[in-house]
Protein backbone atom coordinates (compact mmCIF):
# COMPACT_ATOMS: atom_id res chain seq x y z
CA UNK A 1 0.00 0.00 0.00
CA UNK A 2 2.85 2.62 1.12
CA UNK A 3 4.38 1.82 -2.38
CA UNK A 4 1.40 2.41 -4.07
CA UNK A 5 0.84 5.81 -2.34
CA UNK A 6 4.80 6.49 -3.19
CA UNK A 7 4.26 5.51 -6.58
CA UNK A 8 1.07 8.21 -7.03
CA UNK A 9 2.88 11.13 -5.48
CA UNK A 10 6.40 10.74 -7.49
CA UNK A 11 3.69 10.39 -10.64
CA UNK A 12 1.82 13.42 -9.17
CA UNK A 13 5.22 15.45 -8.28
CA UNK A 14 6.57 15.05 -11.59
CA UNK A 15 3.25 15.89 -13.36
CA UNK A 16 3.43 19.21 -11.32
CA UNK A 17 7.08 19.64 -12.84
CA UNK A 18 6.21 19.05 -16.29
CA UNK A 19 2.96 21.59 -16.36
CA UNK A 20 4.99 23.93 -13.91
CA UNK A 21 2.65 24.08 -11.51
CA UNK A 22 3.75 25.73 -8.03
CA UNK A 23 7.11 27.11 -10.04
CA UNK A 24 7.65 30.25 -8.04
CA UNK A 25 8.43 27.66 -4.87
CA UNK A 26 10.61 24.83 -7.39
CA UNK A 27 11.93 26.69 -10.49
CA UNK A 28 15.66 26.99 -9.84
CA UNK A 29 16.81 30.34 -9.25
CA UNK A 30 19.69 32.83 -8.14
CA UNK A 31 19.73 32.32 -4.54
CA UNK A 32 23.00 34.45 -3.34
CA UNK A 33 22.63 37.12 -1.32
CA UNK A 34 25.58 38.65 -3.19
CA UNK A 35 25.73 39.83 -6.78
CA UNK A 36 28.42 38.17 -8.65
CA UNK A 37 31.26 40.99 -8.27
CA UNK A 38 30.71 40.54 -4.74
CA UNK A 39 31.78 36.95 -4.34
CA UNK A 40 34.27 37.34 -6.84
CA UNK A 41 35.72 40.16 -4.52
CA UNK A 42 35.29 38.07 -1.54
CA UNK A 43 37.49 35.09 -3.75
CA UNK A 44 39.56 37.45 -4.53
CA UNK A 45 39.96 37.83 -0.86
CA UNK A 46 40.33 34.62 0.17
CA UNK A 47 43.02 34.45 -2.66
CA UNK A 48 45.23 36.98 -0.90
CA UNK A 49 44.85 35.73 2.47
CA UNK A 50 45.89 32.15 1.00
CA UNK A 51 49.21 32.09 2.61
CA UNK A 52 47.86 34.29 5.63
CA UNK A 53 48.01 31.93 9.43
CA UNK A 54 44.53 31.44 10.47
CA UNK A 55 41.04 30.00 10.07
CA UNK A 56 38.21 31.28 7.71
CA UNK A 57 35.26 32.60 9.52
CA UNK A 58 31.48 33.16 8.41
CA UNK A 59 29.53 35.06 11.15
CA UNK A 60 26.15 34.74 9.93
CA UNK A 61 25.95 32.10 7.58
CA UNK A 62 22.28 30.96 7.19
CA UNK A 63 21.63 28.33 5.11
CA UNK A 64 25.12 28.46 3.93
CA UNK A 65 24.76 29.71 0.23
CA UNK A 66 27.79 31.62 0.44
CA UNK A 67 29.50 28.91 3.02
CA UNK A 68 29.08 26.62 0.05
CA UNK A 69 30.68 28.85 -2.24
CA UNK A 70 33.45 29.90 -0.27
CA UNK A 71 34.66 26.41 0.95
CA UNK A 72 34.50 25.42 -2.80
CA UNK A 73 36.56 28.15 -3.57
CA UNK A 74 39.32 27.09 -0.88
CA UNK A 75 39.16 23.34 -1.89
CA UNK A 76 39.31 23.90 -5.92
CA UNK A 77 42.64 26.64 -4.97
CA UNK A 78 44.01 24.28 -3.10
CA UNK A 79 43.93 26.25 0.24
CA UNK A 80 43.66 24.10 3.06
CA UNK A 81 42.40 26.10 6.36
CA UNK A 82 39.76 25.78 8.98
CA UNK A 83 36.25 26.77 7.85
CA UNK A 84 34.44 27.92 10.67
CA UNK A 85 30.73 28.93 10.80
CA UNK A 86 28.74 30.58 13.81
CA UNK A 87 25.00 31.65 13.44
CA UNK A 88 22.50 31.54 16.01
CA UNK A 89 20.36 29.29 13.44
CA UNK A 90 17.18 31.25 14.32
CA UNK A 91 17.78 34.99 13.09
CA UNK A 92 18.45 37.85 15.20
CA UNK A 93 18.32 38.05 18.89
CA UNK A 94 15.93 39.64 20.95
CA UNK A 95 18.71 41.83 22.47
CA UNK A 96 19.69 43.28 19.13
CA UNK A 97 16.54 43.84 17.96
CA UNK A 98 15.79 45.84 20.86
CA UNK A 99 18.53 47.84 20.19
CA UNK A 100 17.49 48.83 16.67
CA UNK A 101 14.57 49.43 17.71
CA UNK A 102 15.12 51.22 20.89
CA UNK A 103 18.34 53.03 20.28
CA UNK A 104 18.20 53.09 16.52
CA UNK A 105 14.64 54.23 16.01
CA UNK A 106 13.98 51.34 13.67
CA UNK A 107 10.37 50.00 13.23
CA UNK A 108 11.64 47.22 10.29
CA UNK A 109 10.34 43.74 11.65
CA UNK A 110 13.51 42.15 11.97
CA UNK A 111 11.92 39.58 14.25
CA UNK A 112 11.21 36.64 11.59
CA UNK A 113 13.51 37.09 9.10
CA UNK A 114 16.31 34.28 9.00
CA UNK A 115 14.10 32.20 11.34
CA UNK A 116 13.66 29.17 8.83
CA UNK A 117 16.53 27.51 9.94
CA UNK A 118 18.07 24.96 12.01
CA UNK A 119 21.85 24.29 12.53
CA UNK A 120 21.18 20.15 11.29
CA UNK A 121 19.75 21.25 8.65
CA UNK A 122 22.34 23.17 7.81
CA UNK A 123 24.83 20.83 8.06
CA UNK A 124 22.94 18.41 5.93
CA UNK A 125 22.46 21.13 3.38
CA UNK A 126 26.35 21.25 3.28
CA UNK A 127 26.84 17.25 3.44
CA UNK A 128 24.72 17.19 0.28
CA UNK A 129 27.76 19.23 -1.14
CA UNK A 130 30.04 16.65 0.50
CA UNK A 131 31.09 18.90 2.76
CA UNK A 132 31.62 17.98 6.36
CA UNK A 133 34.60 19.50 7.91
CA UNK A 134 33.49 22.86 8.53
CA UNK A 135 33.41 23.70 12.25
CA UNK A 136 29.62 24.77 12.97
CA UNK A 137 29.35 26.96 15.92
CA UNK A 138 25.29 27.76 17.19
CA UNK A 139 26.06 30.38 18.81
CA UNK A 140 25.31 34.50 19.28
CA UNK A 141 28.54 36.18 18.22
CA UNK A 142 27.97 38.46 21.64
CA UNK A 143 28.28 35.59 24.12
CA UNK A 144 29.75 32.78 21.83
CA UNK A 145 32.54 31.29 24.60
CA UNK A 146 35.98 32.87 23.56
CA UNK A 147 37.53 29.31 23.87
CA UNK A 148 35.33 28.39 20.41
CA UNK A 149 36.88 30.83 18.47
CA UNK A 150 40.49 30.14 16.59
CA UNK A 151 43.38 32.39 18.22
CA UNK A 152 44.24 33.22 14.24
CA UNK A 153 42.04 34.73 11.65
CA UNK A 154 42.99 34.95 7.76
CA UNK A 155 39.68 35.88 6.77
CA UNK A 156 36.41 36.94 8.32
CA UNK A 157 33.29 37.22 6.53
CA UNK A 158 31.08 39.05 8.76
CA UNK A 159 27.67 39.43 7.42
CA UNK A 160 24.82 39.69 10.33
CA UNK A 161 23.16 43.03 9.29
CA UNK A 162 22.36 44.71 12.99
CA UNK A 163 24.78 47.28 14.96
CA UNK A 164 25.28 45.25 17.74
CA UNK A 165 26.66 41.70 15.94
CA UNK A 166 29.00 43.42 14.12
CA UNK A 167 29.93 45.57 16.73
CA UNK A 168 30.70 42.92 18.80
CA UNK A 169 31.84 40.77 15.60
CA UNK A 170 34.73 43.05 15.19
CA UNK A 171 35.38 43.72 18.69
CA UNK A 172 36.06 39.74 18.72
CA UNK A 173 37.54 39.23 15.49
CA UNK A 174 40.07 42.05 14.95
CA UNK A 175 42.29 40.98 17.93
CA UNK A 176 43.05 37.83 16.31
CA UNK A 177 43.06 38.82 12.63
CA UNK A 178 46.90 37.87 11.06
CA UNK A 179 49.03 40.25 9.69
CA UNK A 180 47.90 40.17 6.42
CA UNK A 181 43.83 39.25 7.18
CA UNK A 182 40.84 40.56 5.68
CA UNK A 183 37.81 41.49 7.92
CA UNK A 184 34.52 41.93 4.88
CA UNK A 185 31.56 43.53 6.91
CA UNK A 186 28.43 43.32 4.80
CA UNK A 187 25.59 45.54 4.95
CA UNK A 188 27.94 48.84 4.41
CA UNK A 189 25.84 50.54 1.87
CA UNK A 190 27.68 53.30 0.46
CA UNK A 191 24.80 54.27 -2.11
CA UNK A 192 20.96 52.93 -1.47
CA UNK A 193 19.96 51.60 -4.64
CA UNK A 194 22.15 48.89 -6.49
CA UNK A 195 21.46 47.18 -9.81
CA UNK A 196 17.42 46.16 -9.16
CA UNK A 197 18.18 46.70 -5.28
CA UNK A 198 16.15 49.43 -3.57
CA UNK A 199 16.58 51.01 0.12
CA UNK A 200 17.52 47.82 1.40
CA UNK A 201 20.26 49.41 3.24
CA UNK A 202 18.29 52.08 5.50
CA UNK A 203 16.69 48.48 7.83
CA UNK A 204 20.55 47.62 8.04
CA UNK A 205 22.58 50.72 8.55
CA UNK A 206 23.51 49.53 11.91
CA UNK A 207 26.35 47.70 10.01
CA UNK A 208 27.61 50.66 8.73
CA UNK A 209 27.41 52.42 12.41
CA UNK A 210 28.93 49.63 14.05
CA UNK A 211 32.03 49.71 10.89
CA UNK A 212 32.15 53.30 11.15
CA UNK A 213 32.83 53.94 15.06
CA UNK A 214 35.09 50.64 15.37
CA UNK A 215 37.62 51.91 12.47
CA UNK A 216 37.27 55.24 14.27
CA UNK A 217 38.03 54.15 17.32
CA UNK A 218 40.82 52.06 16.23
CA UNK A 219 42.75 54.50 13.64
CA UNK A 220 42.07 52.56 11.05
CA UNK A 221 41.64 53.67 7.61
CA UNK A 222 37.60 52.94 5.83
CA UNK A 223 37.89 50.92 3.08
CA UNK A 224 34.76 50.39 0.65
CA UNK A 225 33.68 47.97 -2.13
CA UNK A 226 31.63 46.39 -4.45
CA UNK A 227 28.20 48.70 -3.15
CA UNK A 228 27.85 46.99 0.04
CA UNK A 229 31.18 45.70 1.26
CA UNK A 230 33.49 47.26 4.31
CA UNK A 231 36.51 45.96 4.69
CA UNK A 232 39.51 46.31 7.51
CA UNK A 233 42.95 44.87 6.63
CA UNK A 234 46.02 44.06 9.07
CA UNK A 235 48.89 45.52 6.91
CA UNK A 236 51.56 42.32 6.61
CA UNK A 237 54.21 43.76 9.00
CA UNK A 238 52.39 44.60 11.81
CA UNK A 239 51.89 42.26 14.82
C1 LIG B 1 22.23 38.02 5.98
S1 LIG B 1 22.22 36.51 6.82
C2 LIG B 1 23.75 35.79 6.38
C3 LIG B 1 23.82 35.42 4.93
C4 LIG B 1 24.96 34.51 4.54
N1 LIG B 1 26.25 35.05 4.87
C5 LIG B 1 24.88 34.26 3.04
O1 LIG B 1 25.58 34.93 2.30
O2 LIG B 1 24.10 33.40 2.62
C6 LIG B 1 22.43 37.00 8.47
C7 LIG B 1 22.58 35.85 9.44
O3 LIG B 1 23.08 36.37 10.67
C8 LIG B 1 22.57 35.58 11.71
N2 LIG B 1 22.69 36.35 12.95
C9 LIG B 1 22.00 37.47 13.27
N3 LIG B 1 22.35 37.91 14.49
C10 LIG B 1 23.29 37.07 14.95
C11 LIG B 1 24.04 36.99 16.15
N4 LIG B 1 23.88 37.88 17.16
N5 LIG B 1 24.92 35.97 16.31
C12 LIG B 1 25.07 35.04 15.32
N6 LIG B 1 24.39 35.06 14.15
C13 LIG B 1 23.51 36.06 13.96
C14 LIG B 1 21.14 35.29 11.29
O4 LIG B 1 20.62 34.16 11.93
C15 LIG B 1 21.29 35.11 9.78
O5 LIG B 1 21.38 33.77 9.44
Amino acid sequence: MKQIVRRIAAKGYRELMLRGYLRNVWYPRYQFQYFPRQLCFLADCLDRTADVDGSVVEIGCAHGLTTTFLYEYLADTGILKEYICIDTFSGFTSEDISIEKKQRGKNHDYGWEFKNNNVEWFKESLARRHITDIKVLKADISSLDDALLPDRVSFCLLDVDLYQPVKVGLERIFPRLSPGGIIVVDDCWSKSRHMWVDGVGEAYDGAMQAYKEFTAKQGLPQKFAETKLALIERPKTST
